[in-house]
């Protein structure tokens, strides 16, 4: 009998990792019932991921696309947008999108951004300080990992600073659970962003500024992105850009306070360490928890006694190869000193995935936590010693199977806790 899965559960999203250590005893890929009545293989072994994702049997192409019924309102033609990204295509498709959007997202232009990454983060820090001086309490994710990687989606996408208040409610509302807000407005918002992005498209055709995506828009090579393309590409940049990177900043400034000898080493490490904090974050808490779901076009021999038919749905499950033991020692440990120079030099993590669709914006999502971590948490941050003020077994997660990191984190000044 297969192995049923409910990733709804919340027991399941607060600790995921005991039932895919258990998985794995079964083998590095296993075929799992899910709660909605489909079937699917989950990889977990570190060696199998890797290879899985960079093996063209394995397609992103979801399996409706073709005959995808014709959007019949406005909220899910703005979603049947974002579909056409270029995780959902395969080579050549994808070959062409990756090639011109690489060329817009260079290191150099990556860089240029640390200035204003570390100008927001100051005044998120200062409004977190704020917060606990009005209220004794704030919560890290909606005043700090929330807001920093949509404003600097913003500042990407290169969003005038009096949109970006409208920018951050619509990307907050697209994300919540239709009921957690009231009738109708998640689906005004996905068609708000959908009128916003369009108009800033044109904007930027008539007036290119000097950010990223004016370089994408102006950019003519092999006959350049159309509106189409460019529209999905806006969706993916803020989708797969902020709440990954928000998950990564808030799982590891949990971590930080749940580990003080980590936070001290940190502090006394300088920049290389709050790298590998940020390294070891990245591995130990896997802000995606899963990649995007593939297809085998024909049937594939993964080794160890693993055949998966042709057709098959696969997740290749990024947290559970990002602690396979055959490959990171105590892998549920959080160390950053296995990312350190002088450390073990443990084996890269897949937490940006690996082939062909590796994670575009890991340089900026690595820029983000080393200027955000060690400015909130560091020996001269405004706000010196913060206290985790909940139970860490008790805060909620966000339910399935994709991203995986805590919705609320709440702090107060150390020593004022309990
Ligand atoms: C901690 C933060 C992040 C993590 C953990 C992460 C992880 C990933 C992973 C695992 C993939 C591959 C998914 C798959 O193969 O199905 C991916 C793809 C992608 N990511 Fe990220 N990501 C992060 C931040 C960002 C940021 C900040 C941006 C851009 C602003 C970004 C843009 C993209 C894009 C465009 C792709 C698609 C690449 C392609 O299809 O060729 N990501 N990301």
């Amino acid at each position: 009998m297969l192995d049923t899965l409910d990733p709804a559960d919340p027991a399941f999203a607060r600790d995921p990792y005991p039932y895919y250590a258990r998985l794995r005893t079964t083998g590095p890929a296993a075929r799992v019932a899910l709660a909605n009545g489909t079937d699917a293989w989950l990889v977990t072994g570190y060696r199998q991921a890797r290879e899985v994702l960079a093996d063209p049997r394995f397609s992103n192409v979801p399996p409706h696309a073709a005959g995808r019924p014709k959007p019949d309102s406005p909220a899910r033609r703005a979603r049947g947008c974002l579909a056409r990204h270029m995780l959902n295509t395969d080579a050549p498709d994808h070959t062409r999108l990756r090639r011109l959007t690489t060329a817009a997202f260079t290191p150099r232009r990556v860089d240029a951004l640390r200035p204003r990454i570390e100008q927001l983060t100051a005044e998120l820090v200062t409004d977190v300080a704020d917060r606990l001086t009005r209220w004794g309490a704030a919560d890290l994710v909606d005043a700090f990992a929330f807001p920093l990687p949509v404003l600097v989606i913003g500042e990407v996408l290169g969003v005038p600073t009096a949109d970006r208040a409208d920018l951050r409610t619509w990307t907050y509302q697209v994300g919540s659970p239709a009921d957690a807000l009231p009738a109708g407005s998640v689906d005004r918002a996905w068609t708000s962003l959908h009128a916003y992005f369009t108009s800033l498209i044109a904007e930027k055709r008539r007036t290119p500024g000097d950010d990223l995506f004016s370089a994408l828009v102006h950019d003519e090579a092999e006959g350049g992105l159309d509106d189409g393309e460019l529209l999905a590409m806006a969706f993916l940049l803020l989708f797969a850009g902020y709440e990954t990177t928000m998950n990564l900043i808030a799982s590891a400034s949990l971590l930080l306070l749940t580990h003080p000898e980590e936070l001290a080493a940190a502090r006394q490490g300088g920049p290389a360490r709050w790298a590998a904090v940020a390294e070891e974050a990245l591995r130990h808490a896997s802000p995606l928890e899963g990649t995007t779901w593939r297809r085998t076009t024909e049937e594939v021999d993964l080794g160890d006694g693993v055949v998966l038919p042709a057709d098959a749905s696969v997740l290749v499950v990024l947290a559970a190869a990002n602690r396979d033991p055959g490959v990171f020692p105590e892998p549920d440990a959080f160390r950053p000193g296995r990312y350190a120079a002088s450390g073990e030099r443990a084996a890269p993590h897949a937490a940006f995935g690996h082939g062909p669709h590796f994670c575009l914006g890991s340089r900026l999502a690595r820029l983000e936590a080393e200027v955000a971590l060690p400015m909130l948490f560091g020996a001269d941050s405004r706000i010196p010693a913060l206290a985790l003020a909940a139970d860490p077994a008790g805060l909620p997660y966000r339910p399935g199977l994709l991203v995986r990191g805590p919705r609320r984190l709440p702090v107060v000044r150390a020593g004022s806790a309990g």
